[in-house]
C-alpha cells in the first residue's frame, strides 16, 4: 500500500548512488513502484546488475546498472551520461553511497578518515555537481542527500562518518539556498538505525561494546 497517488513518478528518472543495496535500493524500489525509471550506482557491477534485474522484475519499470566509484568524477560523469543516453533525462538524484566502520579516533589512520570523507562528502559533491552541469541547471529537479544523526551530538568510534555526514548536511543547505531559484529542490534525509542493513551490521556487531573499552 502507498500513501501516494498511483504513477505519481511516471516519466521521471532517478539516479541513485548506493542503489544496489540497503536503504537506497529500497528508495529506488519505491520510486520505481510509483512510475519512475532508475539508474543505480555502485562499485560492484555484479551486485548492481542483480539488483537492477530484481527491481525491474518487482516493479515493471526499467533500471540501469551504472557502475562507478563516486570518488572518481570521470566515472561519475560516464554513469550520468549513460543514464541520460538510456532515459533521456535525470529528474531525481539520490546521494546514498557511503562507507563506514567502527574505529576509535585514536587509531584511525589518515587514509581511513580521508576514505570516508571521500566517499560520503566528496562523492556527494562529485555526483551533484556533474548532474547540475548535465541536467539540473537547465531543467530543474530534485537532489536528495542521505545523511545520518550521528553528528547531531557525538557518537563514539564515528569521528570520520560524523564529519562526513556533517559536511553533507552543510552542502544540502548551501545548494538548497543557491539552486532553489533554478527549480532545484535539495533535501536531506537522516535515517535512524535501520535493521537488516550493512550500516547496522557494521555499527552494531555483537562485540561493539568491547571496542569502547
Ligand atoms: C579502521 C579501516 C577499517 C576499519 C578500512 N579502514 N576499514 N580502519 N577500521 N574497519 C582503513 C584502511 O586501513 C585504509 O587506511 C582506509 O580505511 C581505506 O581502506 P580500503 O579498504 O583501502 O578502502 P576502500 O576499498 O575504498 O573501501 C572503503 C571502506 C569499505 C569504507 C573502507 O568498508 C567500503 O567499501 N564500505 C562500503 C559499504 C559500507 O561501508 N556500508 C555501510 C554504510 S553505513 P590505511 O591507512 O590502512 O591505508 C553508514 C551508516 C551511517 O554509513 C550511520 C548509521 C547510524
Ligand atoms: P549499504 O547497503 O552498504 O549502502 C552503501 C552503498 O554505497 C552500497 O550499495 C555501496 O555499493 C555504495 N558505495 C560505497 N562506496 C561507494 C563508492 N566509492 N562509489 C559508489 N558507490 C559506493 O548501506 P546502508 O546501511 O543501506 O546505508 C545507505 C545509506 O544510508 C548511507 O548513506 C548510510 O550512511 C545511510 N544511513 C544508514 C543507516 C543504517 O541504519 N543503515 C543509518 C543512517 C544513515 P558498492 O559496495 O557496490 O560500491
Amino acid at each position: 500500500m502507498s500513501i501516494f497517488k498511483d504513477g505519481i513518478l511516471d516519466g521521471k528518472v532517478a539516479f541513485v548512488t548506493g542503489g544496489g543495496s540497503g536503504i537506497c535500493k529500497g528508495i529506488t524500489r519505491a520510486f520505481m513502484a510509483h512510475g519512475a525509471n532508475a539508474a543505480i550506482v555502485g562499485r560492484n557491477a555484479e551486485r548492481l546488475g542483480a539488483a537492477a534485474a530484481e527491481l525491474e522484475r518487482e516493479t515493471g519499470r526499467e533500471c540501469l546498472a551504472a557502475p562507478a566509484d563516486v570518488r572518481n568524477p570521470k566515472l561519475v560523469e560516464a554513469a550520468l551520461d549513460a543514464t541520460i543516453e538510456r532515459f533521456g533525462t535525470i529528474d531525481i538524484v539520490v546521494n546514498g553511497a557511503a562507507g563506514n566502520f567502527l574505529c576509535p579516533a585514536a587509531t584511525l589512520s589518515y587514509n581511513g578518515f580521508k576514505t570516508v570523507m571521500d566517499i560520503d562528502a566528496i562523492g556527494t559533491w562529485n555526483v551533484t555537481r556533474a548532474a547540475f552541469e548535465r541536467r539540473l541547471r537547465d531543467h530543474g529537479g530534485v537532489v536528495l542527500n542521505i545523511s545520518a544523526t550521528l553528528h547531531y551530538s557525538a557518537t563514539p568510534l564515528q569521528a570520520h562518518a560524523s564529519a562526513a555526514k556533517a559536511a553533507i548536511d552543510s552542502l544540502t543547505r548551501s545548494l538548497a539556498l543557491e539552486w532553489g531559484s533554478l527549480g532545484i529542490r535539495v533535501n536531506g534525509i537522516a535515517p535512524g538505525p535501520i535493521e537488516g542493513t550493512e550500516g547496522m551490521e557494521r555499527l552494531a556487531p555483537p562485540n561493539h561494546k568491547d571496542k569502547l573499552a
